[in-house]
């Protein structure tokens, strides 16, 4: 993989070639942050499609408004940067892309006010996430960070320890994947995922000050579920013990993609199997990836 073209700085060079600092206050402090996007490969017009580019660079340059992380490139030219260094790896399969705004190394302390900010870029060849259908999931015991401690809005790397935790303590119980509650105990979001669930017909998914990433993929299943489906969705703080009453649950996100829950806590959701709403919001996800419908193709750019 270190033989692959990342985006550094301004040029696209070998990642063999990438320099960083032990001083760099993203590996001492975590002060960063980042993007997962994703490209689907078309095989039938043998095209790269990138899902959604400018909405996560739009995502990036609000996390380092916040983080006070100044990097000079407009969306224009970080999406121009991402399709340059796609091209350059010649990628024809489905792809994950990661860019990244951190702090070098300009002072030792944990500053956020220093001026050597940073950019770089790298893509690789990412399949199914998880590589399976469907999760066994278990609320974990790591409670989410709140927006006044640690943003969850801003994709800060350090964030991802308190993600890495969840992850490291259910799947060592044997789970899938981990769904974390809030400080006040409501439903949250997975380590890298957001959370629906189905009831009644309706569609609900945790609100976005309930400290959730504003996910992208979740603005794609609401605007599915809405558009395509007909089918209403509430955004509202959900209970621990309402996830074991749904009809459905399901994870959506880059890199999990839409992915339906079948256990949580060891209570079976439904009958078990993924839910009729939760297989038909995963296939209209699919069916939208790769440039193929033309009400969604503004949602893809072509990278050849
Ligand atoms: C904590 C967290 N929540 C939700 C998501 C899903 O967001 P998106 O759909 O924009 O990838 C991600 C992935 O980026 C994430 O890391």
């Amino acid at each position: 993989m270190n033989q692959s073209y990342v985006f550094y700085q301004g040029e696209i060079v070998k990642e063999s070639e990438v320099n960083i600092s032990i001083r760099c206050k993203a590996f001492n402090y975590g002060l960063a942050c980042f993007e997962g996007i994703r490209a689907y490969w078309d095989e039938e017009t043998q095209q790269l499609y990138v899902f959604r580019l400018k909405e996560h660079y739009e995502r990036l340059l609000q996390s380092c408004k916040t983080l006070n992380i100044n990097i000079p490139y407009t969306i224009e030219q970080l999406i121009d940067a991402t399709i340059k260094l796609l091209r350059k790896n010649n990628f024809k399969t489905i792809t994950y892309i990661r860019p990244m705004a951190y702090k070098g190394a300009d002072s030792i302390g944990p500053t956020l006010n220093d001026d050597d900010d940073r950019i770089l870029i790298y893509c690789q060849p990412l399949g199914s996430y998880t590589g399976k259908d469907r999760l066994k999931v278990a609320v974990t015991s790591w409670t989410r960070l709140e927006d006044n401690m640690l943003p969850p809005r801003t994709k800060a790397t350090a964030a991802y320890l308190n993600s890495a935790l969840a992850s490291l303590e259910v799947t060592k119980n044997g789970y899938d994947e981990a769904i974390f509650l809030t400080k006040s105990g409501h439903v949250c979001e997975g380590p890298g995922e957001n959370i629906f669930i189905v009831r009644r017909g309706k569609i609900i998914t945790p609100s976005i000050s309930d400290n959730i990433l504003e996910g992208i993929t979740r603005d794609t299943v609401m605007t599915l579920a809405e558009k395509e489906l007909g089918i209403e969705v509430v955004e509202r703080s959900i209970s621990r013990t309402e996830l074991y009453a749904a009809d459905e649950v399901f994870f959506s996100g880059t890199a999990m993609e839409v992915t339906p829950v079948v256990e949580v806590d060891n209570r079976v959701i439904g009958d078990g199997k993924p839910g009729y709403i939760s297989k038909k919001i995963k296939e209209l996800f699919f069916s939208i990836t790769t440039g193929k419908d033309p009400k969604y193709s503004h949602f893809c750019t072509p990278v050849y």
